[in-house]
């Protein structure tokens, strides 16, 4: 049975009371079990959301994982405004590392990125490790990579899957990675496009995992 993984990436949005009402409305609309995949289910979100999520995911048994976005290079102590994956385990399997937004916005290099990548198996957190093509590298021991294109991030026009599926070899023959995600623009409509492929192990998924509805649509369609 192929294993995908959905992730969501809610990015820098979301007050409580709107991420309470997502959280309402999954719940009514259920999370999608299917026989022919097993499909994990993560969102990763903002530090302030972690609780909130948590608190519900546990009472309601929603069969939902956890994740950041991100997370600090520093260990805990004195780094005043950090969120080190020490403190953030209680809360979280999984972290985003390497996405584009934070390697163009906040300057993050290769270097420090594999710095938080050897931090997380650290603390056993999963790293997901976004690259932006063939070149981007890969620290060893990494188990899942998005390949998410920067033209295809947020604008509407993802990749073709020809183009993911050809990355995604390369990524896991080069590399030996078990897990090669596509990201960039994925929704309900196109994502079983990519789901399909041989090489691809699920998607990264940012404004459509914002809404309950199209996010459900999209793990059932996925
Ligand atoms: P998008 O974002 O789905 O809104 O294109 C994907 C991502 O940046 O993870």
């Amino acid at each position: 049975m192929k294993k995908l993984f959905i992730v969501g990436n809610w990015k820098s949005n979301k007050t409580t009371e709107e991420t309470k009402e997502w959280l309402q409305a999954v719940s009514l609309l259920q999370l999608p079990v299917s026989s022919e995949t097993e499909k994990e289910t993560i969102v990763c979100l903002p530090y302030t959301l972690l609780p909130t999520v948590k608190s519900f995911v546990e009472e309601k048994q929603l069969a939902l994982k956890l994740g950041v976005e991100d997370f600090s290079a520093f260990d805990a102590g004195a780094h005043t405004g950090e969120e080190p994956p020490e403190l953030l385990k209680e809360y979280i399997q999984y972290a985003i590392i390497g996405h584009s937004e934070r390697r163009n916005d906040l300057a993050e290099t290769d270097e420090l990125i594999a710095k938080k990548i050897a931090a997380a198996q650290k603390y056993n957190i999963t790293p997901i490790l976004c690259v932006q093509g063939k070149e981007t590298p890969v620290p060893d021991g990494v188990t899942i990579v998005a390949y998410e294109p920067i033209f295809a991030i947020g604008t509407g026009h993802p990749a073709t899957p020809e183009n993911a599926e050809e990355v995604a070899k390369f990524i896991k023959e080069k590399h030996g990675v078990p897990y090669v995600l596509y990201g960039g623009s994925v929704t309900p409509e196109d994502v079983h496009g990519f789901t399909e492929l041989s090489s691809i192990d699920g998607v990264l998924v940012g404004g459509a995992s914002l809404d309950a509805e199209k996010f459900v649509k999209l793990i059932e369609a996925a």
